[in-house]
């Protein structure tokens, strides 16, 4: 070759070097179901439908814009209402999310899933997955048939967020209607509403404006990678059930526990986690026979604290619903009570 087209090939190898496109991150969706997947008869239909009718590539095909953000992929993992959901499909999800984040060459998982159990399974990614590269999860309220759907917009924007390194270290995160929530505290405030996911005491994460996320604040207790949990061996989870307090609550809710080998109760308690004279036996005879009993407050917010009057251990300012997430995970690996009462306190 002479010397004149040597140094032209070589110029053109630099300069495709130097403009060649900077590599997009590479975003696994992995689809659950839920009222984003949801479909109804006519477009003006916002109750009644049928939730996790839609595959996870229609969705994806929904929003061509995910493509100029990231490289896409999609994997149906179930399609159901989240109120189906089951400790084996999110144990299943979260083996996933682990294996998928070992790879290099995945930068982010973003997860589709129903509103009714969406403050559940992202608690437990956020005490399971072993990786600090951005879980999202995402859902809507209004089902992919009707006008003004919220599910594209949210899955635009759940891919966003995945696809920022901003992201990375954050916790298992919830996008939705434009706001950055942490899986540690959100929680669903309204059966209808498109702003229905807050964290009333602790607010969220960030905001997403312009197609661009703006964080703000980071969680304290501990998630993912420091976690201690490690389920990517375990086969099932504990079995964690919730009785509710209430005037005139019944003690034989605690011998139908005991009756059907409960590993773990979760009490709804009054206030900030009291008890009636009954719940309290009932707690204690749950105790006796081995059961892991956790007092939580059915106000919606605060702190339940330690009180040695009181039966039971203290679920701090978790919901009940999380609350049996983190029993069910602590008792994966230990029955102390002291490190399981750290457990509550600390994540
Ligand atoms: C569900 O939780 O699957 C149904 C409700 C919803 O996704 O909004």
């Amino acid at each position: 070759m002479k010397f004149t087209s040597l140094l032209a090939a070589a110029l053109l190898a630099l300069t495709s070097c130097a403009f060649a496109a900077p590599q997009q991150p590479h975003i696994v969706i992995l689809a659950t179901g839920g009222t984003i997947a949801g479909s109804a008869a006519s477009n003006t239909q916002t109750i009644g439908y049928k939730a996790g009718a839609i595959g996870v590539q229609a969705l994806i095909d929904a929003v061509p814009e995910v493509k100029s953000i990231a490289r896409v992929d999609g994997e149906q993992i179930a399609n159901i209402g989240s109120n189906d959901m089951t400790s084996d499909i999110i144990l299943t999800l979260s083996k996933r999310v682990n294996a998928l984040l070992a790879r290099d060459d995945v930068d982010g998982v973003v997860i589709t899933h129903g509103t009714d159990t969406l403050d559940e399974t992202p608690y437990f990614l956020n005490l399971t997955v072993k990786s600090d590269k951005p879980v999202v999860f995402t859902g809507a309220m209004r089902p992919a048939t009707a006008i003004s759907a919220d599910g594209p917009m949210n899955l635009l924007e759940a891919v966003t967020v995945a696809a920022d390194p901003n992201a990375r270290g954050r916790g298992v995160m919830l996008v939705m209607n434009d706001r950055i929530g942490a899986a540690r505290f959100i929680t669903k405030t309204n059966a209808t509403t498109l702003d229905t996911f807050k964290a009333p005491e602790q607010g969220y994460l960030g905001v997403i404006v312009g197609g661009k996320p703006h964080f703000e604040t980071r969680v304290e207790k501990i998630h993912t990678l420091r976690s201690v949990f490690d389920v990517r061996d375990v086969n099932s989870l504990p079995k964690v059930v919730i009785i509710y307090g209430y005037q005139d609550d019944p003690e034989y809710m605690y011998d139908a526990a005991i009756a059907h080998h409960a590993d773990g109760i979760i009490y709804v308690g009054t206030g900030g986690g009291s008890t009636s004279v009954r719940s309290e036996a009932g707690i204690k005879k749950a105790e006796q026979a081995g059961i892991v009993v956790v007092r939580a407050s059915r106000t919606g917010s605060g702190v339940v604290a330690p009180d040695d009057n009181m039966p039971g251990l203290v679920a701090d300012s978790l919901n009940p619903a999380k609350a049996r997430i983190l029993l069910m995970t602590a008792l994966t690996q230990t029955h102390d009570r002291a490190l399981i009462q750290d457990y509550f306190q600390n994540y």
